[in-house]
């Protein structure tokens, strides 16, 4: 749709974006469909992000827009607190039936961020519950991507996006991350090397003692900080040292959640079970806001333990299952089911494998890295302009008609699941050739 209003962009605080330098040459959406995006100039953008990682059926698929529409007309809101609707119960059982036997649990949040809060906070009152409240410390990631409230950004490894913030939670601890260039560069799937930085977390364990440690949280493969694989037999081994010394681990799958390694969760894909799993994004397709938490069998139980006229758990959000976000959720979930979308990832892995290890050899391309419908490249930075080159590469190929994303100098292509073959090719061909004019 052509939107030619000249609007005035200065009100409009942006997030994660350097206001100025946008608003001084805007990139604006007006309308989106299947695969793509239509600019306000009525240019056609093919999606090879999926929005930010959430679009994984697709845009503006009938099904969702009908329960949104239908939804809203029939029940606004419905409080959260000592109060009910339906469809939110039904929601619960049938993302427990997605996820596998193993959860028996859903707690409803806003967005990706409040999922983590959440996460952390459970894991917190769940040794509290049974007796083990000096269970108080949390360990994260260097690199960790958790969204950006103060447990998120505490736990979250990314220098950026903490230093501005005081001194955080205390009581947290971060175990390396697994990026290595020079051991892992070009790897297809997961890299062969570093499954032993996971006994890093016995490190931890000597420095503050196990008894101290409540939970430790991953993204299973992380996605925001640019695309990092987890090493074969690294989850693997993490989840041991956890089982053995009695933290919860956490799985953050607001990215690799609905479907985006080919499996429904990464749980499914890795065959390794978390306690708890964070979920977002691809929840409702991206349509409306909405987050959750997966509480794997006997955590909801230990809350059950005290008088039953008594609140559990002291945490919730005004709009925890919001009637519309759910709408959309159940929405998305049909659409997911019908076209088989959160296993169809498996299927067309290899083609994107193969297509996105073409960019090896393209100027500046010094790592190409992947795992179900993700991909990274990493560029070699700019001298003295870290993030400078992969950022001139995402203003020209949106001009030229493709969306990727950047973080630093690392390029992230994650679609829509319902990718065709021919658009797989498409973005990696338009990719390389604008590689070729990036100074
Ligand atoms: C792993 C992970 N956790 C948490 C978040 C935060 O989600 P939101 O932006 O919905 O708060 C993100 C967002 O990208 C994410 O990738």
């Amino acid at each position: 749709m052509l939107d030619n209003r000249q609007i005035d962009l200065s009100s409009y605080w942006m997030p994660f974006t350097a206001n100025r330098q946008f608003k001084a040459k805007p990139r604006l959406f007006t309308s989106a469909k299947d695969m793509h995006y239509t600019t306000s100039d009525g240019r056609q953008v093919l999606d090879g992000t999926a929005g930010l990682w959430c679009v994984n059926a697709g845009h503006c698929r009938d099904k969702i827009v009908h329960a949104v529409q239908s939804k809203v007309a029939e029940l606004d809101y419905s409080p959260a607190f000592q109060m009910g609707h339906p469809d939110a119960f039904e929601l619960a059982n049938r993302l427990t039936g997605l996820i596998g036997p193993e959860y028996s649990q859903v707690f409803y949040t806003n967005s990706g961020s409040e999922a983590v809060e959440t996460a952390l906070k459970m894991a917190l009152a769940y040794h509290r519950a049974r007796g083990e409240g000096q269970r108080t410390r949390l360990i994260g990631r260097e690199r960790g991507y958790h969204g950006v409230g103060f447990g998120g950004i505490s736990v979250g490894g990314m220098g950026n996006n903490r230093k501005a913030f005081g001194p955080l939670l205390p009581g947290v601890d971060h175990l390396p991350h697994t990026h290595n260039l020079e051991k892992n560069a070009f790897s297809r799937g997961q890299p062969e090397w570093g499954a032993h930085l996971a006994d890093e977390l016995e490190r931890l364990v000597t420095l503050h003692d196990a008894s101290t440690i409540a939970a430790v949280i991953v993204e299973p493969m992380a996605g925001s900080a640019g695309v990092l694989m987890p090493p074969k037999g690294y989850l693997e081994r993490l989840r041991a040292i956890c089982d053995k010394h009695g933290f919860l681990l956490i799985f953050d799958e607001v990215i690799t959640g609905f479907g985006r390694l080919g499996a429904p969760f990464a749980v499914n894909y890795f065959g390794i079970q978390a306690d708890i799993v964070t979920a977002a994004k691809g929840l409702t397709n991206g349509t409306v806001p909405m987050g959750c938490v997966f509480a794997r069998k006997g955590i909801y139980d230990t809350f059950m333990a005290g008088p039953e006229n008594l609140i559990e758990f002291f945490h919730g959000y005004t709009y925890s299952g919001h009637p519309i976000a759910v709408a959309a959720s159940l929405g998305t979930l049909d659409v997911y089911a019908e076209e088989e979308l959160l296993t169809r990832g498996a299927g067309i892995a290899k083609h994107f494998e193969d297509a996105v290890h073409t960019l090896k050899g393209k100027p500046h391309v010094i790592d190409v890295r992947n795992l179900g419908l993700v991909a990274g490249i990493e560029l070699a930075p700019r001298p003295g302009a870290a993030g400078a080159r992969a950022y001139e590469t995402f203003v020209k190929c949106f001009e030229s008609g493709l969306l990727i994303r950047t973080t630093a100098d690392i390029i992230a292509l994650s679609p829509p699941l319902i990718i065709s073959k021919p658009q797989i090719d498409e973005i990696v061909e338009r990719l390389g050739e604008i590689l070729k004019t990036v100074a």
